[in-house]
């Protein structure tokens, strides 16, 4: 998808008192859920057994950042389709909220359990990967804003890239043989020729796209020396929600601020921010795969100007947002879309849901009804 400018929010004084109000009912509100989901949960943790032993015709897949978006619809999918998940997350970012409908979904016993931890604490993952018998890894826990990036090159480093080192050190340890990572296509830059296929150098400009370009590259070089299989899936910007109505995306309140499209036009449209600031208008758009790696683009096809897709926005939520557009903001790309043929020829995979208009009435259906993102949900 083609997104040349990111959305600015515009961000009023007053507004940060009430926020700030927010944020602190928010800890608590967590604070309590972690402690009433650790009671409620506890028979699936007296009970390690299921989670702690391999069972025949069962795949336990470990989803790191679970409590995320995109991680709290991957994990809705593996339990709808039988598997096993233990969710680790240190909500820095994510929702326990997402986690409850989860839970509140499959509450049998041996189906989901979530686990508090951070995957910067290698000695607490690796006690995570001692207690558990995973069959896989789904890692999708990251900090995931663009702009932040370029102001806090080293937490991204860290937490994307140093991370994942400590996640393959687990799963080298205790022998987990299947990953699928979360990359991006910040890992391509600015490339000349759109759309953009796995062959596309990646010459990523900022430092979200080079720490996920680190952590690929770890990864394969890696897998060189192993058995292990694993798929490096690079996604396009994503956006929607569960078409149920369960999950959706909720960004922690202070995260509006480096906002990215989908989450700011809806709060646009809510009333929250006054309105969009598109940052840069003056971009020149429209208006060796190795034998148990897979490199997959994971997109519609289609790119998307800004504009486009704020137009798509009105028309969705029905309200005339207001837009400034000003000059543009360092790190970020003029035209991105993918080349999805690969993973069409190869996995049978495509886009469900590809009418940008109706992918965001659905998750403009969930915001409507999750005023609070997942609180009081
Ligand atoms: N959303 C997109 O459009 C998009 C596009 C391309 C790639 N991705 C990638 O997909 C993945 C998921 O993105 P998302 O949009 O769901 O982000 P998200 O912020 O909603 O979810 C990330 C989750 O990871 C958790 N997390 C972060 N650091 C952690 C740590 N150190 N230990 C444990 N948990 C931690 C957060 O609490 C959060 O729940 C990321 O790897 C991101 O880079 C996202």
């Amino acid at each position: 998808m083609r997104v040349p400018v990111e959305v600015w929010i515009i961000w009023v004084q007053e507004e940060r008192a009430v926020v700030l109000g927010k944020i602190i009912a928010s800890a608590l509100c967590i604070t309590v859920c972690i402690t009433i989901l650790k009671q409620s949960q506890s028979p699936s943790y007296s009970n390690l057994s299921s989670f702690s032993q391999h069972e025949l015709g069962v795949t336990h897949v470990l989803v790191t950042g679970g409590a995320g978006y995109i991680g709290s619809h991957a994990a809705l999918r593996l339990l709808k389709d039988s598997y096993r998940v233990t969710i680790v997350d240190n909500l820095s970012r994510g929702n326990l909220g997402a986690v409850k409908v989860l839970q509140d979904l499959f509450p049998e016993p041996g189906r989901l359990q979530f686990i508090y931890a951070d995957l910067g604490d290698a000695k607490a993952v690796s006690k995570i990967f001692a207690e558990n018998a995973f069959d896989a890894v789904m890692h999708f826990a990251s900090v995931a804003y663009v702009g932040e990036s370029t102001t806090e090159p080293l937490r991204y480093y860290h937490n994307i890239t140093s991370n994942t080192l400590v996640v393959l050190e687990a799963m080298a340890a205790h022998k987990v043989k299947t990953l699928i990572y979360s990359s991006t296509c910040a890992t391509y830059g600015e490339p000349v020729k759109m759309p953009i296929t796995e062959k596309t150098p990646q010459l990523p400009i900022n430092p979200y796209g080079k720490a996920k370009k680190m952590a690929e590259d770890i990864i394969i070089d890696f897998s060189k020396t192993t058995d292990m299989a694993v798929m490096i899936l690079r996604y396009f910007n994503v956006i929607g929600s569960d078409p149920e109505g369960g999950l959706g995306e909720a960004p922690q309140p202070e995260l509006r601020e480096h906002g990215r499209i989908s989450g700011a036009c809806f709060d646009a449209a809510r009333g929250i921010i006054p309105g969009l600031k598109v940052k840069g208008t003056d971009y020149k758009t429209a208006d060796g795969t190795l034998e148990i790696v897979g490199i997959y683009n994971v997109g519609t096809g289609k790119g998307r100007s800004v504009k486009e897709f704020v137009e798509a926005c009105k028309k969705a939520t029905g309200v005339e947002i207001k837009v400034e557009y000003l000059g543009r903001r360092p790190g970020d790309y003029a035209e991105v879309f993918s080349d999805p043929s690969k993973v069409k020829q190869e996995l049978n995979w495509t886009a469900q849901y590809t009418n940008l208009k109706k992918s965001l009435q659905i998750a403009w259906k969930w915001q409507k009804s999750h005023l609070n993102g997942y609180i009081h949900s």
